[in-house]
């Protein structure tokens, strides 16, 4: 059995736009494993970010793993356009299209790993279907939309839900920090995506260390 080494994958949504670049490789520098970048429409989510022209320009200055959670309507328009850009994960809501087996098939036919996500009020088994079609599950424990939400602890069963039917990975969304990111961890997140809580901090390597330290070692 292999010792589990958590993902660390820093969202990008709370840094400094300004300093995209810089703020990535401060990261990366820091030891985070992947780069989360969430994409929303305006239409899915009441808020908009950035699109494949960015993330094609950020690819650039970091070798990590993308792993886009896309927060729009009818995502399957845009998946060979991200996958262009660079993303590596491909993530879409059960919610947001009534072709999501197809979605998932073109994330894998454009040579990206797919991954399937959920609203808080959407019920886990929701995703059902879709277990043996992906290769991540993103169990969201804040509403998507924005950082800096508190993490809903009543979300930590559908991890225990998930884990129990699915082998690939499972990763946490939302209101992650020192304090809840263990817990997620013990039923058995493999990756956890931090905003507010990393980009907030002055010192991202300390914050890591004491953040890899908060983690239960397990293995499975
Ligand atoms: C919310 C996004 C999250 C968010 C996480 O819609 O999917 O990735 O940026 O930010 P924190 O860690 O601040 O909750
Ligand atoms: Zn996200």
């Amino acid at each position: 059995m292999n010792q589990r080494k958590v993902i660390i994958a820093p969202s990008i949504l709370s840094a400094d736009f300004g300093r995209l670049a810089d703020e990535i490789a401060e990261v990366e520098r820091a030891g985070c494993d992947w780069i989360h970048v969430d994409v929303m429409d305006g239409r899915f989510v009441p808020n908009l970010t950035i699109g494949p022209p960015v993330i094609r320009k950020i690819r650039k200055v970091s070798g990590l793993p993308f792993d886009v959670h896309l927060m729009i309507e009818d995502p399957i328009r845009y998946v060979e356009a991200f996958r262009d850009a660079g993303a590596d994960y491909i993530t879409v809501h059960v919610e947001a299209s009534d072709g999501v087996g197809k979605t998932l098939e073109k994330i894998h036919a454009v040579g990206a790993k797919a991954g399937i996500t959920l609203r808080p009020k959407t019920p886990v088994s929701t995703l059902e279907p879709f277990l043996q079609k992906v290769d991540l599950v993103l169990v969201m424990t804040v509403e998507p939309g924005f950082g800096g939400q508190a993490f809903m602890p009543d979300m930590l069963d559908k991890i225990e839900w998930v884990r129990t039917r699915f082998s690939g990975l499972i990763s946490v969304d939302g209101g992650i920090n020192l304090a809840t990111g263990g817990l997620a961890v013990s039923k058995g997140a493999d990756v956890l995506v931090i905003g507010s809580a990393i980009f907030k901090e002055s010192d991202r390597k300390s914050f890591l260390l004491r953040l890899r330290k908060s983690l239960p070692s397990l293995s499975r």
